[in-house]
C-alpha cells in the first residue's frame, strides 16, 4: 500500500475533521458548515466510506484529509504528510534530496546563516552602533527587531563572504544566493550588502528567501534587494506574511502597504494583519497568495501614487487575476443562474500627502485605525479617479469613464449595491441610469459566458457502462478493477500521458478554453499524489527549464517518486500513438473525469435533497443541482463534439482508445 493510502486508512476522517468543525450525522454521511467559506446552511459533507469530503456550496472545495489539512493550515504537501504520518504512526523515508530540491534546501540554509550573521553584528558589533542608533531613532524596539530578524552588514567588501565560506559554502553558492557579486575585470567577488541595515525577507512559512538592505543616510539607492534567485521572486513576495497570516485570517482582512518599515511599524503597534508588496504596485501573484487567508484587501496607498496610471493598471490586472467564483442566485422567474463575482473585495485607503503608514502609526495610531476603517471600496475610488482624469463634459470622456466603472460595477455580487453605483455613475457623468444599466447588464452576461462551467469539483465514481467495452486491451482483472475505482484509472491514464508528453498540458489548456471549460486543475484529480505531481508539472513548465524527467523528479517530494515511477512505467506500456491521438485521449479523459464527478455530486445532492424537505437548505440544494445538471449537459455536448471533430480514424479500437 502506498504511504498516503496507509495514512488515510489509519486516520478516521470523521474524527479528524471533527477537530476543526463539529460534524452532524446524516445517514451514512456527515455534514457541517463549510470551514472554507461563509455560509448559513451546512453544505460541507464528509463521506466516511470514501474517506473524502466536499463542499457543495459556493466554494466547491473537496478532497481527502491531506487536502483538508493543507487548506486549513496552509501547508504544502510535504508538511501535511509529515504531520499526518506522525499521527498515523507511519514511517516516512527521510527526504533524500534530488539536485534541484537540495539546491533550494542549500539556499535556505545559506540564507538562514546569513540572517543570523547580520543579526549578530547588529546586536553586538562595535561598528554597528550607527545602525543601532538609527533603529532607535526610528522607534523600532528590540522585540520587533528580533521578530523581523533585522540585521546589519558591515561596511566591508568581504566580511559576509569570509564568514560563510568559513562555514564551508563555496563562493559559487553565495553567488547563487545573491549575497555576493562578481567583479568581471578583476575576477573577484564582493559582498552585495555593505554598510546597510538588513531586512531578511521570509516566505509565508518563515524561511528566509531573500534580503533587502537600507542605507543609514540619504544616499541612493535607498534600498537594495538581492537579485532574483531560485528562492526569491520579487513579484511573488509578500513581506511580513509569515508574521501576518494568522492575524489576516482572524481579521478576515489584509492591509497592504508599500514599505518594509511600514510593516514593521504596524506590527510593533499591534496591527498584525499588515504586509507589504515590495514597493512595486501590488501584483496579481501577491493577491492570489493573500487570497488563501482573506478575501478583503485594503491597499494603503501614498497620496502621490493614488490615481496614478501605473497604480490603476496594476489594480486592474490584479482584479482580473483574482479568482472569480460562480454564485448561485434565483432569477426573477424562479429559475436558477450563477453569476460570477469577484471572490475578493478590494478597498483603498489613501494616506494624507507626505505621510506614510510608518509616520502615522507612530504619531497617531488612532488616525491609522480610522484610515483603514474608512477605506473606500474600489468602485468609489475609481469613480473619484475617473472624475479627475477624464473630461466628463465631452462624449469621449464620458464614454471612457462609463466603460471603466461599469466593468467594476458588473463584478459586484449584490444587486442593491449595483443599483447604488449605477445611480452614482449616472449622476457623475450625466448619462441616464437606463443606459448605464444596459451596459452593466451586457457586461454581466459577458462575464457569465466567460466563466460558465468553470471549476467544478469533486471526484467521480461510476463509469458509464457504454464506454467500458471500448477500452483498450482489458484483462478480466482490469475490468473488475475498473468497476471498483474507475476514476483512479482515468486519472492514471491522464497523468501518464502528461508525463509522456508534458507539452500536452499546454495544448490542453488552450483546447479546454476553446470549449469554455476550466483548465485542468489539481482539484480535478482525486489522488493526492497525482494532484501534487500535476502541481509540480505546472510549476516545472512555467519555469524556463527544458523538460527532463529526472530534473522534474528532483523538484518533487521523495514520497511522490514511487507514484511518478508507476506513471512513467505505465506510460511506456501505452500503445504508440501520434500527437493528435494523444491530444484527443487526454481531452476526452479529462471530460470523463469531470462527468463522473458531476454524476457523483448529483447523487449526493439528491440524497441530501430528500432529507432537506423544505426551506432554505432545500432551495440551495435545488439550485446546486440545477447548476450541476447544466454543467454536465455542457460537458456531454463538448464530449460528443470532441468525438465528432477530433477523433482520428480508429479502426481497431486501439491507438487513441481510452481506458
Ligand atoms: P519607501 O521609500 O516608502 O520606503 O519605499 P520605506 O519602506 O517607507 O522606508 P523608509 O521609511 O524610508 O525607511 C517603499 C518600498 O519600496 C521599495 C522598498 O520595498 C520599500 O520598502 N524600494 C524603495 C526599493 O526597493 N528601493 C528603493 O530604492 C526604494
Ligand atoms: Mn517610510
Amino acid at each position: 500500500m502506498n504511504v498516503t493510502d496507509e495514512i488515510k486508512a489509519r486516520i478516521d476522517i470523521v474524527d479528524f475533521i471533527s477537530r476543526y468543525v463539529p460534524l452532524q450525522r446524516s445517514g451514512r454521511l456527515y455534514r457541517a458548515l463549510c470551514p472554507f467559506h461563509q455560509e448559513r446552511t451546512p453544505s460541507f459533507i464528509v463521506f466516511p466510506e470514501r474517506r473524502t469530503w466536499r463542499c457543495f456550496g459556493a466554494c466547491g472545495t473537496g478532497g481527502d484529509i491531506f487536502d483538508f489539512l493543507m487548506r486549513r493550515e496552509n501547508l504544502v504537501f510535504r508538511e501535511a504528510l509529515e504531520l499526518l504520518a506522525r499521527e498515523a504512526g507511519v514511517a516516512l523515508r527521510p527526504p533524500g534530496g534530488g539536485t534541484a530540491h537540495s539546491q533550494r534546501e542549500l539556499l535556505y540554509e545559506i540564507n538562514a546563516g546569513a540572517a543570523r550573521y547580520f543579526r549578530e553584528i547588529l546586536q553586538r558589533h562595535p561598528a554597528a552602533q550607527a545602525a543601532r542608533s538609527y533603529l532607535a531613532r526610528r522607534g523600532v524596539d528590540e522585540a520587533t527587531a528580533e521578530a523581523f530578524q533585522l540585521g546589519y552588514a558591515l561596511p566591508s567588501w568581504e566580511h559576509l563572504q569570509e564568514h560563510l565560506m568559513g562555514q564551508g559554502y563555496s563562493v559559487a553558492q553565495l553567488l547563487q544566493a545573491g549575497l555576493v557579486k562578481h567583479q568581471e575585470e578583476r575576477d573577484s567577488y564582493y559582498d552585495t550588502f555593505r554598510g546597510r541595515l538588513i531586512f531578511p525577507i521570509h516566505d509565508y512559512r518563515g524561511r528566509v528567501i531573500g534580503f533587502a538592505g537600507r542605507v543609514l543616510d540619504d544616499s541612493v539607492p535607498k534600498y537594495l534587494n538581492i537579485p532574483e534567485t531560485l528562492l526569491f521572486r520579487k513579484s511573488r513576495v509578500v513581506y511580513g506574511l509569515d508574521k501576518a497570516h494568522r492575524a489576516i485570517r482572524a481579521a478576515e482582512e489584509a492591509v497592504i502597504v508599500e514599505g518594509y518599515m511600514d510593516v514593521i511599524a504596524a506590527h510593533q503597534h499591534g496591527c498584525h494583519n499588515v504586509v507589504a508588496c515590495m514597493g512595486t504596485a501590488v501584483t496579481a501573484e501577491q493577491l492570489r497568495l493573500l487570497q488563501r487567508y482573506a478575501r478583503r484587501f485594503i491597499l494603503a496607498l501614498d497620496a502621490d501614487t493614488a490615481g496614478q496610471q501605473a497604480t490603476l493598471r496594476a489594480l486592474h490586472q490584479a482584479r482580473q487575476a483574482l479568482a472569480r467564483q460562480p454564485f448561485p442566485g434565483v432569477r426573477a422567474g424562479g429559475g436558477i443562474q450563477t453569476t460570477p463575482r469577484l471572490a475578493a473585495e478590494l478597498r483603498v485607503a489613501t494616506l494624507p500627502p507626505g505621510q506614510d503608514p510608518d509616520d502615522i502609526l507612530r504619531q497617531n495610531p488612532q488616525q491609522w485605525a480610522g484610515l483603514i476603517q474608512n477605506a473606500q471600496p474600489l468602485v468609489d475610488y475609481y469613480m473619484d479617479v475617473v472624475a479627475r482624469q477624464y473630461d466628463l463634459t465631452t462624449a469621449q470622456g464620458k464614454s471612457q469613464a462609463v466603460t471603466e466603472v461599469v466593468a467594476l460595477i458588473a463584478e459586484l455580487g449584490d444587486a442593491l449595491e449595483r443599483d447604488h453605483y449605477i445611480q452614482r455613475l449616472s449622476r457623475l457623468v450625466h448619462v441616464s441610469e437606463e443606459i448605464i444599466e444596459q451596459q452593466v447588464g451586457a457586461r454581466i452576461r459577458a462575464l457569465r459566458l466567460a466563466s460558465r462551467h468553470r471549476g467544478s469539483g469533486a471526484p467521480g465514481a461510476q463509469r458509464e457502462e457504454a464506454d467500458r467495452g471500448r477500452s483498450n486491451g482489458a484483462a478480466p482483472g482490469a475490468a473488475l478493477h475498473r468497476l471498483l475505482e474507475p476514476t483512479a484509472l482515468q486519472e492514471r491514464f491522464l497523468m501518464a500521458h502528461l508525463l509522456r508528453e508534458p507539452y500536452l498540458l499546454i495544448w490542453l489548456a488552450e483546447a479546454v478554453e476553446a470549449y469554455e471549460l476550466a483548465p485542468l486543475d489539481p482539484a480535478d484529480l482525486r489522488r493526492i499524489e497525482y494532484k501534487e505531481i500535476l502541481r509540480g508539472l505546472k510549476r516545472f513548465l512555467a519555469s524556463d527549464e527544458p523538460w527532463a524527467l529526472d530534473h522534474f523528479q528532483d523538484t518533487l517530494s521523495p514520497e511522490l517518486h514511487p507514484t511518478l515511477a508507476d506513471l512513467v512505467v505505465y506510460a511506456e506500456q501505452l500503445p504508440d500513438s501520434t500527437l493528435p491521438e494523444m491530444q484527443v485521449a487526454v481531452l476526452k479523459t479529462l471530460l470523463r473525469i469531470r462527468m463522473l464527478r458531476l454524476r457523483e455530486e448529483l447523487q449526493t445532492l439528491q440524497f441530501l435533497l430528500e432529507e432537506a424537505q423544505e426551506g432554505q437548505a432545500f432551495q440551495d440544494l435545488s439550485a446546486a443541482i440545477n447548476t450541476i445538471r447544466r454543467d454536465r449537459h455542457h460537458l456531454e455536448r463538448v464530449f460528443s463534439r470532441v468525438s465528432r471533430t477530433l477523433s482520428p480514424p480508429d479502426p481497431g479500437g486501439t491507438g487513441a482508445a481510452l481506458p
